[in-house]
């Protein structure tokens, strides 16, 4: 298994592409209002993203091997929806939660970040499902420094959700991130302290927990992408990208707002 290291000059564009991930979250979290299409989300995005950021949305096209490419510039995943939602015509309505998940090029380095927004008042336990998950992210963030290992992370994340009576999907995970939009390492979100890959300065990946209210399974829809939870139960991610440094870790997609958290969450404060 081969890490990839970044070299201080990587990291230097790293940390711009993170932040212009991060600032296209701030630019459309206005624009996430009662009546507003995921479609017309998806095309502020792309056209704030290609004209104001001169970046490109890794989405658009994005064609791992047995996927169809995907057809547009952001995720948007509503409800039930787990990841990798496609944007459309269908409206947000009052209640609803929904995750938009930002990718950028720029310089030839990827940045990826997403983020729970409320649609109104959420119920009660939609929002602690969010402010659940957005601790959990957190928790896994706090656990990178070098020395420590990837089943540190999931650790942190795995108990954290099921101690709050939520569950952990398998399916998906963190990864490795650079010129690459996808590379190793893998980040479960689940795991045992003390296994797993052995963290170094210099490594980026992402951390983003998908973490159900019901049961963990998952199922994807006949275009290919949506991927839902099979109970219906809702479903919420956070997801940042972060650099192992000496000292600890850098998250480098956060951004005036990011630390307020798209629902108002703000960073936790815990042990
Ligand atoms: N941004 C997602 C991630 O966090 C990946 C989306 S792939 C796409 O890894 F093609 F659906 F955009
Ligand atoms: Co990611
Ligand atoms: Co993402």
């Amino acid at each position: 298994m081969a890490v990839h290291i970044k070299s201080p000059e990587e990291i230097q564009k790293m940390r711009i592409a993170g932040r212009l991930a991060a600032e296209v979250l701030d630019f459309i979290a206005p624009y996430v209002k009662l009546g507003v299409t995921t479609g017309e989300l998806d095309r502020l995005c792309h056209v704030y993203m290609v004209e104001q950021q001169k970046t490109t949305p890794a989405p658009l096209n994005y064609a791992p091997p047995g996927y169809q490419p995907f057809p547009k510039s952001i995720c948007t995943s509503v409800n039930h929806v787990v990841c990798h939602g496609v944007p459309g015509e269908k409206k947000l309505k009052p209640g609803d939660i929904i995750n938009i998940d930002i990718t950028v090029i720029k310089d030839g380095y990827h940045g990826d970040t997403s983020r729970m927004f409320y649609v109104g008042q959420p119920s009660i336990q939609a929002k602690r499902l969010c402010e659940v998950t957005y601790e959990c992210m957190w928790r896994g963030i706090d656990s990178v420094r070098a020395g420590a290992c990837l089943g540190d992370i999931g650790y942190a994340i795995q108990t954290h959700a099921e101690r709050n009576g939520f569950s952990v999907v398998r399916e998906f995970c963190g990864h490795g991130i650079g010129v690459k939009f996808h590379e190793e390492p893998q980040v479960l979100h689940y795991g045992r302290p003390g296994t797993g890959l052995r963290l170094e300065p210099g490594m980026t990946f992402t951390i983003e927990p998908m973490i159900n209210a019901g049961k963990p399974d998952i199922r994807q829809l006949a275009d290919g992408w949506t991927i839902v939870t099979k109970d219906h139960s809702l479903s919420a991610q956070w997801e940042h990208t972060v650099l192992v440094t000496a000292a600890g870790n850098e998250v480098l997609t956060l951004s005036p707002a990011s630390l307020e958290g798209g629902t108002g969450a703000g960073r936790p404060a815990h042990a």
